[in-house]
């Protein structure tokens, strides 16, 4: 890829060559869910986590804003207007009052309605990708503001690494603590479960509960990630989520028992499901878990990966 600006030149300037963008998926250490809000959106304490299962967003100039996808979802995702790809091009366009011409083209890993966020994955890459083929130069603030309409994952997944998410889980502040490598076993379930459904689900199991739920805050979960021992970690995890995804894919409770008997430290439900992920000690044993779980045969497919990794990025 060739850089299309000169060493005296500040403006940026439209990119020439294609570009490309990784973006991870992400899973929640921590999901605490407060009361629903009058806009609709549950007020959130989470710790968000991005891990090594990627999608890529190529862009290159167009006459016109278009879409084509290969991989995971291929004939089942839709590729028109209501597309987060096309969605987040077109707010883009309209913020820098740009014409959205482009030919977009999305190369799926990350599973659909997953609890992996791999919508708002893929519309953190796009933003990234149109902003440097249509030369806008960005910052990353302004493009997760832009991100934050879209869906509220999509601030995060341009971050990456390990964060708080707060508000409805727009408003992300990094965990400056050095990282660890955590390794984590992804059971991949056939199907997903929509997510306004499960926080729908959530409300209706917490309905006539007295006092409400509170708001649980991240803090053990981040005294725990500062301890670096994965069992430690391990009892830290948890989902408010859970329930509700249990609730209306009760066969998730053999997933979790099965990634359980194959020796993984811990399991629990991913964002909204239904998508199961296991803390492993080290990467010998995050595949040592991947085979009990395979063997057993609860979910479509299991994978291994590791965090954080970084945000969405140009490669
Ligand atoms: O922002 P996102 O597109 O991921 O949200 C999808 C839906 O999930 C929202 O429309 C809402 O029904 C539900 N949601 C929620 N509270 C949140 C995030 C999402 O109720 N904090």
């Amino acid at each position: 890829m060739t850089e299309a600006w000169g060493p005296d030149d500040d403006e940026p300037r439209p990119h020439i060559g294609p570009v490309k963008v990784r973006v991870p998926a992400k899973i929640n250490l921590h999901l605490g869910v407060g009361p629903l809000r009058m806009d609709g959106y549950h007020e959130l304490n989470t710790v968000y986590h991005a891990i090594s299962l990627f999608d890529e967003i190529t862009a290159r100039h167009g006459d016109t804003l278009t879409l084509t996808m290969e991989g995971e979802g291929t004939g089942e995702l839709l590729l028109d207007e209501t597309n987060l790809i096309m969605r987040a091009a077109r707010a883009l366009a309209a913020r820098a009052r740009v014409p959205a011409y482009a030919r977009l083209h999305l190369k799926k890993v990350i599973p659909l309605a997953g609890g992996l966020a791999g919508g708002s994955a893929d519309a953190a890459a796009t933003l990234i990708a149109c902003d440097l083929l249509w030369g806008l130069g960005m910052s990353r603030d302004e493009l997760a503001e832009v991100g934050a309409q879209l869906g509220s994952d999509v601030p995060f997944l341009l971050h990456g690494g390990t964060a708080l998410g707060t508000g409805h889980g727009e408003a992300v502040s990094p965990i400056l603590a050095r990282p660890t490598i955590w390794h984590w076993v992804v059971a991949i379930a056939d199907g997903g479960l929509s997510t306004p459904a499960v926080y729908r689900e959530l409300d209706t199991l917490r309905a006539g509960s007295w006092p409400p739920p509170a708001l649980e805050n991240a803090d053990s979960l981040m005294s725990a990630l500062r301890q670096r021992n994965p069992e430690v970690l391990g009892a830290a995890l948890g989902n408010d989520l859970q329930p509700a995804a249990l609730s209306l894919r009760p066969q998730l409770a053999d997933v979790l028992k099965a990634g359980t008997e194959a020796g993984a430290v811990t399991g629990l439900v991913s964002g909204s499901g239904p998508t199961c992920v296991f803390l492993a000690a080290d990467a010998a044993h995050a595949h040592e878990v991947a085979e009990g779980l395979t063997a057993a045969g609860v979910c479509r497919t299991v994978v291994t990966a590791r965090g954080p990794q970084p945000g969405a990025r140009v490669i």
